[in-house]
């Protein structure tokens, strides 16, 4: 790998899908290199969990190339997942587990660990996502901030090349939510990895994202830096935050911590 020609970690191109005869996704293409943070912005609807469900090779597009890490997705989505960490809006954590058996569960199942190993896994990523002296605790006992970190302590396990992040600071506080992004870059820089997140949250995503892409109604209408998203959709922008705050507000108080 040289600076002139970055390895290109997704390859999006001519994307499309239907759900019973409707378009949700319009002749997206993009490309995101190794190590890069890609957000994924736009409004409830607009694609966005299709878009992640289409890379993690969960949904089998109706049109369209998908590309992880060089694997066909559509041709290989088993060989495509392995590379893939899929951080769900939900946490989505075994609730009879423990925060510690959660995060091992894929190493337990696969073939090659020792138990050494995997306690010494566990550990790193215990402090990694900031979980130590939590690790005997169930879902239940933690807050939803924390369940959102031991749900990414356990995509991290399994030592993936790319993470795909659904809304991960939706239905935060402020402060846990930053918390949250600064994971997200902690993770790049210390793993490498390369990373889409799906955000509502606009200073998130100028904090976090080194390209942007926002999604109306299926096509992708910017794909760019930050900054000149900013710039240029300074009216979609606008109704997204506005959005947000009702949406924040009809929804009562923020989960806490
Ligand atoms: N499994 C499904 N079956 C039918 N329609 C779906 C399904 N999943 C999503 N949709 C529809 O596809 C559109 C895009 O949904 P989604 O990707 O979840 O949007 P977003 O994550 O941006 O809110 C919505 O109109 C939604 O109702
Ligand atoms: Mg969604």
């Amino acid at each position: 790998m040289t600076a002139e020609s970055p390895v290109v970690a997704i390859r999006v191109e001519g994307l499309s899908h239907e759900f019973e005869g409707r378009r949700v996704l319009e002749d997206v293409s993009f490309t995101v290199e190794e190590g890069q943070i890609l957000v994924v912005m736009g409004a409830s609807g607009g694609g966005k969990t299709t878009l992640l469900r289409c890379l993690s090779g969960l949904l089998s597009p109706s049109e369209g190339l998908v590309e992880v890490g060089g694997v066909d997705v559509r041709k290989e989505p088993e060989r495509a997942r392995e590379r893939l960490g899929f951080v769900f809006q939900y946490a989505a954590l075994f609730d009879y587990l423990n925060v510690e058996e959660n995060i091992a569960f894929g190493l337990r199942r696969k073939r090659g660990s020792t138990s050494a190993q995997i306690r010494e896994t566990t550990e790193r990523l215990l402090r990694l996502v900031h979980l130590e002296g939590a690790e005997k605790k169930l879902p239940s006992e933690l807050s939803g901030g924390m369940r959102k970190r031991v749900g990414l302590a356990r995509a991290l396990a399994m030592t993936p090349d790319i993470v795909l992040y659904d809304e991960p600071t939706s239905g935060l506080d402020p402060v846990t939510a930053y918390s949250i992004d600064q994971l997200i870059v902690d993770t790049r820089r210390e793993l490498g990895v390369t990373s889409v997140v799906v955000s509502h949250d606009l200073t998130s995503v100028m904090r976090v994202a080194d390209r942007v892409a926002f999604l109306e109604a299926g096509r992708l209408t910017f794909f760019g830096a930050p900054e000149e998203f900013r710039k240029a959709r300074r009216d979609a922008i606008e109704e997204l935050v506005e959005k947000a705050r009702a949406e924040a507000f009809l929804s009562g108080t923020f989960e806490s911590q």
